[in-house]
């Protein structure tokens, strides 16, 4: 026997009782997304990989070795499957001229990829819901989009998510005290491991993120890049803070938050828990307003964040939240020909009323459908044999009580029955 196939490492099949949990919370997110003025839009999975090089960074352990990049056999043209959305949403904007109309609101909901080391809330193959709003250049949109991120754990019944926040300063900014940070990690070179070394010229500031506990006393002490941010940067920073404390959303300023990409400057941001072990980030983001201008397009500030929505159904599932699964109201017993024919009928007539019907294929005994019945959770069972058939009628079952006696109906009358009990259950609860 030939051996069976598997999903590739890190990427995971999403089955029924899992996919219909994820479809309740994207409902919850598109009308918190809805609340705040925000549109979809849809990209592509498979971007040109220099999109990925230029937005991101040569230097960021995304591009240099988590991306799933491929040629094109035909054209050789080299290619990448997205391992986040801002590049490639950024992107779209430019190419439809969509950055002419701003101001932009924009979401998307999709798969990203990265060739990480697979592991709890860590997957090569996972889901973000990502939030652009292009056009904007003040304080106020970094704090909405942060006072966005509050309201929505309240609206998940989700406690305990610390926010932290940075200013990454100007370009300039960050040179200064890029090259203050050099001299000084050359001071301590010979405590410096290999992936420090490695970074010392090219992307200093990432030496910060590093999880070496050798290495965290000397980062702890090293030049603060807020020592180096102008007025400007400095009021801009100011200006979400002062928003989040008008609403009485708590932070705490990490320096150390830089983010592995490096598109960002001033505002960046992380919602991080502790109850989901290493990898407790649901959420990060920050302002970006070189990127629209670096991939080509008109000079534009703008500003996003991005959830890991693997992370976030962990954390609803961790905190007791398991959104009932959605039953039909009516599961359709039948057995005979005549009554199979009539229960298409019926089934369709139900639904042209709005009710959902779970219509029983592939046979058996009347027993064995009612236990079907059962296990659906439907509200109530129609039943079809071929003497109902005959006289165009179906027996009514309510399957929401024990004892609860069984009527005979005109098809043409059903859908009443079952409306007028349905709005009658809904009012007793
Ligand atoms: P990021 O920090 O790379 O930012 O990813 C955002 C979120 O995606 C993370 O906080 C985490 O929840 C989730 N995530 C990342 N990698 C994985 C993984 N391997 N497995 C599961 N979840 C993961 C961005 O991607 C930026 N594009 C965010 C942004 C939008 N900045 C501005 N606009």
């Amino acid at each position: 026997m030939s051996q069976t196939l598997q999903s590739v490492r890190g990427m995971n099949d999403i089955l029924p009782d899992e996919a219909e949990f994820w479809e309740v919370f994207e409902d919850t997110i598109r009308s918190w997304l809805k609340g705040y003025g925000y549109r979809p839009i849809r990209m592509p999975i498979v971007e040109p990989t220099p999109l990925f090089k230029r937005a991101i960074g040569e230097v960021t352990d995304i591009v240099e070795k988590e991306m799933y990049s491929f040629e094109d056999s035909l054209n050789g043209e080299q290619l990448t499957l997205r391992p986040e959305g801002t590049a490639g949403c950024v992107r779209a904007v430019i190419q439809h001229g969509l950055a002419n109309q701003v101001p932009r609101r924009l979401y998307y909901i999709g798969q990203m990829f990265r060739h990480e080391r697979p592991q709890k809330g860590r997957y090569r193959q996972f889901h973000q819901v990502g939030v652009e709003s292009i056009g904007f250049a003040g304080p106020d949109i970094d704090a909405e989009m942060i006072l966005m991120g509050a309201r929505l754990w309240a609206d998940l019944g989700l406690d305990g998510i610390e926010l932290q926040i940075n200013s990454l300063g100007q370009p300039e900014e960050r040179a200064q005290h890029r090259a203050a940070l050099i001299s000084y990690f050359e001071e301590h070179a010979e405590i410096l491991d290999e992936d420090a070394k490695r970074r010392l010229y090219t992307n200093p500031l990432r030496i910060l993120d590093t999880k070496n506990p050798a290495l965290q006393d000397m980062c702890a002490a090293a030049p603060k890049l807020i020592d180096y941010l102008g007025e400007a940067s400095l009021a801009h920073f100011e200006g979400v803070q002062r928003v989040l404390r008008d609403a009485g959303v708590p932070f705490v300023i990490n320096p150390r938050l830089v983010r592995g990409l490096d598109y960002y400057n001033l505002t960046v941001f992380e919602w991080v828990t502790d109850k989901l072990g290493a990898q407790g980030t649901v959420c990060a983001g920050g302002r970006y307003d070189g990127l629209v201008e670096q991939l080509g397009g008109k000079s534009t500030p703008a500003c996003g964040f991005a959830m890991g929505v693997e992370r976030l159904i962990a954390l609803i599932k961790e905190s007791g939240g398991e959104p009932a699964a959605p039953a039909p109201d009516v599961y359709l017993v039948h057995q005979g020909e005549a009554a199979s024919r009539l229960a298409f009928r019926v089934a369709e007539g139900l639904r042209d009323h709005g009710i959902d019907v779970l219509l029983h294929c592939g046979g058996g005994s009347f027993k064995s459908q009612m236990k079907k019945a059962d296990g659906s959770g439907a509200t109530f069972a129609v039943v079809i044999g071929d003497d109902e058939a005959a006289t165009g009628e179906a027996q009514l079952k309510y399957l929401r009580e024990e004892g609860v006696e069984q009527r005979k109906l005109k098809v043409d009358d059903l859908a009443d029955a079952i409306i007028g009990q349905l709005i009658d259950s809904d009012e007793e609860e």
